[in-house]
Order: C-alpha cells, then sequence, then structure tokens
C-alpha cells in the first residue's frame, strides 16, 4: 500500500488516490451534486439535523446538504488541503453559514462519539486501503438512531471504452483496475460494502443502485478528460516504472482514448451502489 502525505497537512497520511489531484478530476468531482450523487439520501434529511461528508472533496456535493438541513450543521472533511481550501472559498462566496470543511483523515475523525445525525460518504472507500477501520470511525462519530449514506463503485471501472495494447483490444478498465489496487484502492470495494457496514454495527441496510452510460461524443469526451491524465501524468510513469504496462503500450493506450468521442461504437458505463444503514439506538437488536 502506498501511503502519501500533504506537507500542507501535517500529521494527516493516506492512501494515495488513484486519479490523483489534477484539475481535471477535480473538474470532474466538482460536478457533482446532490441532486445526482446525493438523491438517494434527500429523502431523509430533515431541517436541523448534522451531517458530516467524509472525503468530501471539492464539496460540490456536501454544499447541496446545507440548505436542506439548515439551521443544522453540515461539516465536510476531506485528507487533501488543495480541496478543502477551494471548499471553504465557496462555501463562502454562497454565504453558508452552517457549512465548514476542513483537513482530517477518516481512520482518525477529530470529532467526539455520537456527534452527527447523517453520515455521507461518495467515492472514498474504493480508494483507501482499509475500509472497516474507516466505517468503524463513521460508525463512531454517528448518532445510536443516526443513519449513513455510503455510495461507491459497483466493480469500478469495469465497463470503461476499449484501448490497444501491443495491438490487441483489451478494456481499458483492466489497467484502471490494476492501477486502482496498485496504490492500495478496492476497486470492487461495491459489493462487500454491505458487509463492511454491518460488521461496524450499522443494520436495516438498504441497498440501491444507479448506471451512467456515456456514449455520446461529449460525454465521451468529458470522461478522456478525466482519464488521460491519469495516464499522461505521474501515475502512467509509475505503470511503466512497475511493469503494469509498457512505454508502448501506454502510448497505444493514450492515442487510442483520444479517439473515443469519434469512434460510434465506443461506450462506457459506470455503476454505483449506494447504501443507507442505521446505527441502533441502545436496547435494540
Ligand atoms: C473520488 S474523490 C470523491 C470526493 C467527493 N466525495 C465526491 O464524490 O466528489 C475521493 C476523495 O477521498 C479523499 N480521501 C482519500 N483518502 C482519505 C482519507 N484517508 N481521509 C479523508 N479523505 C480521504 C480524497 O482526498 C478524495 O478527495
Amino acid at each position: 500500500m502506498t501511503k502519501h502525505s500533504d506537507s500542507s497537512a501535517p500529521g494527516v497520511a493516506w492512501d494515495e488516490y488513484v486519479l490523483g489531484y489534477k484539475d481535471e478530476v477535480i473538474h470532474m468531482t466538482s460536478h457533482r451534486s446532490v441532486a445526482r450523487e446525493g438523491a438517494f439520501v434527500m429523502p431523509l434529511l430533515r431541517p436541523g439535523m448534522s451531517v458530516l461528508d467524509a472525503g468530501c472533496g471539492p464539496g460540490s456535493i456536501t454544499m447541496g446538504f446545507s440548505q436542506v438541513v439548515a439551521p443544522g450543521i453540515v461539516t465536510g472533511i476531506d485528507a487533501d488541503a488543495e480541496q478543502i481550501i477551494r471548499a471553504n472559498i465557496l462555501a463562502r462566496q454562497l454565504d453558508l453559514s452552517n457549512t465548514s470543511f476542513s483537513v482530517a483523515d477518516i481512520y482518525q475523525l477529530p470529532f467526539d462519539d455520537q456527534s452527527f445525525d447523517a453520515v455521507f460518504c461518495h467515492n472514498v472507500f474504493m480508494h483507501i486501503a482499509n475500509p472497516e477501520a474507516a466505517m468503524d470511525e463513521l460508525f463512531r462519530v454517528c448518532k445510536p438512531g443516526g443513519f449513513i449514506a455510503v455510495r461507491d463503485g459497483l466493480g469500478s471501472f469495469d465497463q470503461l471504452c476499449q484501448v490497444s495494447m501491443n495491438g490487441v483490444e483489451r478494456p481499458f478498465s483492466d489497467f484502471m483496475r490494476a492501477l486502482s489496487r496498485f496504490h492500495g484502492g478496492i476497486p470492487d470495494i461495491g459489493v462487500h460494502l454491505k458487509r463492511v457496514l454491518y460488521c461496524s454495527g450499522f443494520r436495516d441496510i438498504r441497498p440501491s443502485s444507479y448506471n451512467e452510460i456515456y456514449h455520446e461524443p461529449n460525454d465521451l469526451m468529458m470522461l478522456r478528460s478525466w482519464f488521460q491524465p491519469v495516464l499522461a501524468g505521474t501515475f502512467g510513469e509509475r505503470a511503466v516504472a512497475t511493469g503494469l504496462m509498457t512505454r508502448g503500450e501506454l502510448d497505444n493506450v493514450i492515442a487510442k482514448m483520444q479517439q473515443w468521442p469519434t469512434d460510434p461504437t465506443a461506450i462506457s458505463i459506470i455503476s454505483w451502489i449506494e447504501y443507507i444503514a442505521w446505527k441502533p439506538r441502545p436496547g435494540t437488536p
């Protein structure tokens, strides 16, 4: 497992995030919203609730909770200081006085036991190496009678467009999944989260799922803008250095991705699994 520390956030170490923090990736997560990524939790939110968004990234989903639960408090945490700075600036611009963001590690949350009515965690578990420890920590800060809403990839990177390696058509997914594992991630975490939730003590676990389909040229262009920087940057270099792919394969893959938007046969499906689960009150089974 590779660990990464940020000198701007002393004391915080975390599993290296496979997509990295390139502007293009932050651009992707900044376009996430409660309307789509948070829709499964919205019917449960009420004014006055306290909400934690763990691994909030740039906070675009988090800030969607602010009006719904006001005057309740919304707190976003992330291990990456740069994203937290951006989130705090945006929250101030939007005058969200009930919302704050801080740098913290999901494995050691700086909150008392039973602090939050609702805990939200989106697309974080597939990027961390010890989901059980993280879930125990989220359980600890959740109030009895409160709930967690967790959403992650269902077989992440499973059905992305084809690329060619050594002249052979192969799913780009194979490479992304290998890269994710190499960096300590668990691309198949989605289907295991029910067990992880149960083992931490959550009960009344309710799953649902959601598919995103990318096949129009604009969709494929967007998809390419998320994945190309991964390959063209440090992660592609490491993939070559560690033998995950040869230099020639890397160049071929990048070239093939260039064609996704104009390939009339290209299609990618990104599948998500969503779980709502409750922390029992004392005395309930
Ligand atoms: C794919 S992003 C998702 C961000 C946001 N939840 C969203 O869906 O837009 C994963 C986030 O998890 C954060 N992360 C990874 N390991 C972490 C840890 N140990 N503690 C806190 N955050 C972590 C990363 O910094 C990154 O912002």
